[in-house]
């Protein structure tokens, strides 16, 4: 973990790793990536991507990314298609991939799955989503679609509306704002509160936070609006996710009442919390969002496998 090592080497598998600093570098890096068109820095080094759920947004972006920055990828998109239908542990598949790549890209539906591979491969891991856990690039890529947006990370009112309790997106935001100042409400409905564990961490960075279960009078005061989705296929029993599934629908007209400033965020895929008439307004930042998801990745493939400072 040197200093002048930068993050050379090291894995991404909680946004709790990584210090200010860290998040910063990384912000850095990826403002002056999105600026290039492409480069050859990555060029014969190979990225393992093994997603064993589903995934558009995270896996493309990854693999593009690579290729921007002249590198290859291989791996899969649908574990069906992989050994681990055979049998194959998880252990063994992360040994055998290690040896075909420089670096590896993991998601999984079990919550630990991606420290796990990490610690059967010296190579660095990245986790693009555990189960209810983690997912710390999605971080990077929110706090930098803010910082772009808003110029700055601290002294902003920022609401996260929805499933705080399994939403993977939100575990890592709550690290990531924890080294900043800004104001954070934590909107959802009782069933999906944020856990109390990640409540401690914005308690401990001397956040200042809320919770309820209503946005809409907030509308006036935000600077950001983190909408996210009610995580269906985490729920043990489904008519619980039928008593909450339709929390949340953000629409244009409700958007008239808010700080002709506010972004709305997005990590995608929306279901129905963000109605289609809100692409349409000024507010709607989630599509610039996951196009930042190409810039922030570039940065974090290069300094993890150290090629880029
Ligand atoms: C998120 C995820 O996989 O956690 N998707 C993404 O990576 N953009 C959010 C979600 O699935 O709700």
């Amino acid at each position: 973990m040197g200093a002048n090592r930068g993050l050379m080497g090291r894995d991404m598998l909680s946004m709790q790793d990584f210090s200010k600093e860290d998040i910063l570098k990384i912000l850095a890096t990826a403002k002056k990536l999105a600026k290039i068109k492409s480069s050859k820095v990555m060029q014969g080094k190979i990225l393992g991507s093994l997603f064993f759920e589903p995934s558009t947004r995270t896996r493309l972006s990854f693999e593009s990314s690579m290729a921007k920055l002249g590198g290859a990828s291989v791996g899969f998109a649908d574990a069906s298609v992989s050994s681990v239908t055979k049998g194959e542990s998880l252990l063994d598949t992360i040994k055998m991939v290690q040896q075909y790549a420089d670096l590896l890209v993991i998601r999984h539906p079990q919550e630990g799955a991606a420290r796990l591979a990490a610690e059967a491969t010296d190579k660095p891991v990245i986790n693009a989503g555990d189960g209810a856990n983690q997912h710390p690039t999605q971080t990077l890529v929110d706090l930098y679609t803010i910082q772009q947006l808003h110029g700055r990370l601290d002294r902003l009112k920022i609401a996260i509306v929805g499933d705080l309790r399994y939403g993977r997106t939100v575990h890592s935001l709550i690290h990531g704002l924890s080294h900043f100042s800004s104001e954070v409400f934590l909107i959802s409905p009782d069933a999906l509160r944020l856990p109390e564990s990640y409540r401690e961490i914005l308690y401990r960075g001397r956040i200042r936070y809320h919770e309820g279960k209503d946005f809409t009078q907030l509308l006036p005061d935000l600077d950001v609006l983190y909408m996210t989705r009610i995580q269906k296929e985490r729920f043990a029993d489904q008519s619980e996710y039928q008593a909450v599934k339709s929390s949340y629908a953000l629409t244009a007209t409700q958007l008239q009442r808010a700080k002709p400033t506010l972004k709305v965020l997005h990590p995608l895929p929306r279901i129905t919390e963000i109605s289609q008439d809100v692409d349409e307004t000024p507010h709607a930042a989630y599509f610039l969002q996951a196009s930042n998801g190409i810039p922030v990745r570039q940065a974090v493939l290069g300094m993890l496998a150290g090629v880029l400072r």
